[in-house]
């Protein structure tokens, strides 16, 4: 059982949870994950180690709340209790150094995002973070991307904040082939899908962390099976991080749609018995 220390609300659906953590706290690295279960009877879903603190011992997620097991989570409140969590799990980003690296975030993925601009730039590299949310009130962790990268750019959907359109569009506008060195995305899939199709001649290295559905984390059930380069690789093993230009992003988007008629059979079920104790 791990203790919720502190619970905010960073946007109308994402929260951020600090979570007690101290052999977690201890060993993770930017890049690296956990799987976890809100309750008892939850089924286990991963998230994104995002921020530690070593004195309180705690880690920090940050979830959204699109389905049944991440709305539990981000239901609960601090003094509350995690059933179980399990990591630091995959292997961290690969951060090298002296380079122009550009970090691409979008949705939720900004959140990820965080962690590995901070150990790039911590690095010696120099560090543009383009961030995508769909509005305004959906920007989050702005001040702590604003210190981990030298220049942080948002577009939003609507245009209620910094450039009109998405990540992929401001990315078009601001950076030529050769600006940069390396670049690490992560967000929807079909925003990684098109960074990477976008930046296949550039010549700069491209890593995307992938997001695909995770089950026992340690390799054993196949759930997060994705092709790369022509090989198959299991991400919370191998990954979640992989050269973007060489991912089968199609493959990955329909293995992920696999199960959405259940999802949502589930999270209406849910729903329903919100109210009765339940
Ligand atoms: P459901 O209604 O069950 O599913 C909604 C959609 O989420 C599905 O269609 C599927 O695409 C995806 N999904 C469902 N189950 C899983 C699963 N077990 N593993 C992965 N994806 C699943 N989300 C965050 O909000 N914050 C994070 O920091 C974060 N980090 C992640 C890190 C990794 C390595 C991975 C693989 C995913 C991460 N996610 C993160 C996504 C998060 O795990 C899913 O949103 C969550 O599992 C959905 O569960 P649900 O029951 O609420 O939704
Ligand atoms: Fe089971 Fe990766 S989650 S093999
Ligand atoms: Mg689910």
């Amino acid at each position: 059982m791990n203790l919720i220390l502190r619970k905010e609300w960073l946007a109308p659906d994402i929260a951020l949870m600090e979570v007690e953590a101290p052999r977690i706290e201890k060993r993770w690295l930017a890049g690296q994950f956990i799987i976890i279960r809100p309750g008892a009877h939850s089924e286990r879903i991963p998230l994104t180690i995002v921020d530690s603190n070593a004195e309180r011992q705690s880690i920090t997620m940050v979830v959204q709340a699109i389905g049944k097991t991440t709305r539990e989570t981000a239901a609960l409140d601090a003094g509350a209790h995690i059933a179980d969590l399990v990591g630091p799990l995959g292997e961290p980003a690969r951060i090298g150094s002296g380079a122009r690296v550009l970090c691409m975030g979008g949705g939720v993925g900004v959140a990820e995002l965080l962690p590995v601009a901070r150990a790039f730039r911590a690095h010696g590299n120099h560090v543009v973070a383009l961030c995508g949310a769909r509005t305004d009130a959906y920007r989050i962790l702005d001040g702590e991307l604003r210190k981990a990268a030298g220049d942080l750019k948002w577009a939003t959907d609507d245009g209620s904040y910094g450039f009109h359109g998405n990540v992929l569009q401001l990315l078009r506008g601001m950076a030529q082939p050769g600006d940069f060195d390396e670049g690490h995305v992560i967000g929807p899939i079909p925003m990684m899908k098109a960074v990477a199709d976008a930046t296949r001649d550039w010549g700069m290295k491209l890593h995307a962390s992938l997001n695909p559905v995770m089950i026992d984390g340690t390799g054993m059930c196949g759930g997060c099976r994705v092709t790369v380069g022509g090989e198959v690789r299991f991400a919370c093993v191998d990954g979640p991080e992989f050269d973007a230009h060489l991912v089968d992003f199609d493959e990955m988007a329909r293995r992920n749609r696999a199960y959405r008629e259940h999802e949502k059979t589930i999270l209406d079920k849910h729903a329903c018995r919100l109210g009765l104790s339940q």
